[in-house]
Formats: structure tokens, sequence, C-alpha cells
């Protein structure tokens, strides 16, 4: 006898696959995860920070509302993750300092708290005393900043891990393979054909492969629009037992007209982030970019170059043409999407698990997802024009 055909079968075991999958399972479905290296990709690479507000200056007004839907649902996820699993993926309220490095910064910083009012999101102008209160490992010369209280922190790679285990305890099978091609009976999906040739049929497609969604063949013209890679490099650091807390909160510099960012640990690991590069699909790291990255904390956090270096590392953001994600049904019947999150995956992995598992029982798209349509990004190929 073959092996049952699962419900859904999703392409891509990264954060997003693995909660949507998590989530359909938890709605009845039997689901697959099809996945080489299940957790890897740029869900290993993310800093963790859940921060739709100091990132707001990158966001659509669909898309705050998004974020703050998302941010809103990530305690309730993280408690039911470690009460499913045992795994904490350690969500932690730090709230975010914003620290600006010079006169010209505190003017980029004044706007950004300008935009922010007039989005009706709560955040604190802080004096450079202000700022050095909050976090007192800061330069003596931060001009001022802000503080988001709401901005927090979760750690993706113990999310990740929490996640596989929850998935196995609600029987979505994982499998370590490559999909090539999503399977059609010219009407709609009916399936994936895998790296070695053989098929696995199923009842519905998820594509949640981020920035590698263009790989995969088999869907008509006009059904999946362009996901494409935006490279950020990152540093982890570790800070030594005696010098913790080295910092009490997320926080974000601007420096020079420069944005970094640096996510703080309970365990002492320290991120440093990430550079916005289009390179297409490469994943080296630069000496440049670590340089640069560490030239600006450096101005705004002395300290820092007393710290280990533990890790260098280089992931892909999957990013459309308008920058957000897309979510629920294409135009080919039985085959769903969950990509595009761009510089959000993890920090949306809540709404969009919980949306596109909905769509997959056959629910209506939920109405904070509906913005993100795939059809706002491509349209089928017209008909020839009639002379
Ligand atoms: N959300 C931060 C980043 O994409 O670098």
């Amino acid at each position: 006898m073959g092996e049952p055909t699962p419900d859904v079968v999703v392409v891509g075991g990264g954060v997003i696959g693995l909660a949507t999958a998590w989530r359909a399972a938890g709605r009845g479905l039997s689901v697959t995860v099809c996945d080489p290296a299940p957790g890897s990709g740029a869900s290993t690479v993310a800093a963790g920070m859940l921060a739709p507000v100091t990132e707001a200056h990158y966001t659509e007004q669909a898309l705050l509302r998004l974020t703050l839907d998302s941010a809103a649902r990530w305690p309730a996820l993280a408690a039911e993750l470690a009460d499913a699993t045992g795994i904490d993926p350690a969500y932690r309220e730090t709230g975010t300092v914003l620290a600006a490095a010079d006169g010209g910064d505190l003017a980029m910083a004044e706007e950004l708290h300008a935009f922010q009012q007039s989005l009706g999101l709560s955040v604190d102008r802080l004096t450079g005393r202000e700022v050095r209160t909050l976090e007192p490992m800061l330069a003596p010369g931060i001009r001022g900043g802000l503080f988001v209280a709401g901005d927090h922190q979760v750690d993706p790679r113990r999310l990740i891990r929490a996640l596989l285990a929850a998935c196995a305890t609600t029987g979505v099978t994982v499998r370590p393979d490559r999909v090539s091609a999503v399977r059609t009976d010219g009407d709609s999906a009916t399936g994936v054909v895998l790296g070695d040739g053989t098929s696995l049929a199923a009842g519905q497609v998820l594509l949640a492969a981020g920035c590698w969604t263009g790989a995969i063949d088999g869907v008509p013209e006009g059904v999946l629009p362009t996901v494409r890679p935006v490279k950020g490099q990152l540093l982890r650091l570790q800070v030594p037992e005696q010098a913790r807390p080295f910092l009490r909160h997320n926080l974000r510099g601007i420096v020079r007209g420069a944005s970094i960012y640096l996510v703080p640990r309970a365990d002492g690991e320290l991120v440093l982030g990430a550079t916005m590069e289009e390179q297409g699909f490469d994943t080296t790291v630069t000496a440049g970019a670590i340089y640069e990255l560490l030239r600006d904390a450096r101005e705004i956090l002395p300290g820092i170059t007393e710290l280990t270096v533990t890790e260098t590392q280089a992931g892909l953001r999957p990013a459309t043409a308008d920058n957000m994600p897309v979510l629920g049904a294409t135009a080919l019947p039985g085959l769903v999407l969950a990509t595009g999150h761009f510089r959000n995956g993890i920090l949306l992995a809540p709404v969009t698990a919980d949306a596109v598992a909905a769509v997959l029982a056959g629910e209506a798209t939920p109405e904070v997802a509906r913005p993100f349509s795939p059809d706002r990004l491509v349209r089928p190929p017209s008909p020839m024009a009639v002379r």
C-alpha cells in the first residue's frame, strides 16, 4: 500500500512553513513539509526582533496593521509552543531603544518619531541622558533617541526547534526532500515533484519557500509573483557572564545616517545586524560589511570591541515587488502562497500561520491578510488582442 495522500504539502520548512503546517495540523488537516534542510535558511540567520513600530518606516499602512496584529499574537504563541513542546522560544518583552549618534542622526530620529506619531504609534522621545539611563553602556556622546516600549524579541533558533517539535507532536511529517516542481492536472495543483523525480500527491500545495519560490517549476505563467533575495549580513557576539546585562533592551542605532540593530539575549548572545544588499543569491560574508557593522556599533557602544565574535552570517530575505508578503490562494486552484515576508518573517509568523491555515482549511482569507493576496502582483497572461 502506498503512503496516504496528505491534505497539504508545504514546500519550505522555515519558520513560515513550519508555523503554518503546525496550525493547519491543529485544524485537523494532514500535512507534509518538504525541505532538504528544515529550519535552515533565512529563519536561522534572523535576529528575531519583533519590531512593528521601529520598522514602521519600511511599512505601508496595510502592512503596519498586519505587523501590529502579529506582534499582539506573539505572547500567546510563545506560551503555547513552550507548553506543547517544553522548548521555550525565548519571547522577551525587552522594548527597543533607538540611539542617534550625532546631530544629523538625531534629525533622522525626530523625523521617524513624527512619522510614528502620525500613525498613532506609541513612541517616547528621549534626551541623550535619558537614552543612557536606559542603556548605560552607550557612548557618552549619544545625542538623543526614542523608546518603543512595545517592540520585543524572540530567539529564531529556539523558535525553529520548538516548531519542529510542535509539528512532530501534531503529526506533521517533515521530509528532507527538495521540491523541484508543482504537479498540476492542467486545472489545479495536485502535489509536487521531488528532486529525485518522484511525485508526492497532495490535496493542496503551500509554497513557503522564501526567495527560492521562483525555483519551483510547473506553475503556469501569471500565477507566481517574483520573489527576490535581499542579502543581510550580521554577526553574533557573546557577552561574558560578568558583563551582563550588556544591553537591557533591543538597541537600534542611527550612525552617520546608517541603521544598525543589536538584539541581546538572556544567555549573553548579542546579534548585530544587518546589511541590505541586492546581490542575487550570494551568501558570502564580506570583510567590508563586518567592518562597517562593527565600526558603527562601536561608535554608539564602545564596549562592543571587548566581546567575542562567535559567528558571522549572511541570509536572504524574500522580497516581492512591493516588499510586502504574499498570503493566500493563487489563480491556480489548490496552490496557496506564504512568502515575501522581507524584513518581517519572524514577526509575521503568527498571523501568517493563522491566516494561511484558515485558507487551507477552506475558510475565507481573514480580513487583516486580504491586502496581501498574490493577485495584486500577478496577472494571468491576457489572450492575444483581436485585430
Ligand atoms: N528585520 C531586520 C532585518 O531584516 O534585518
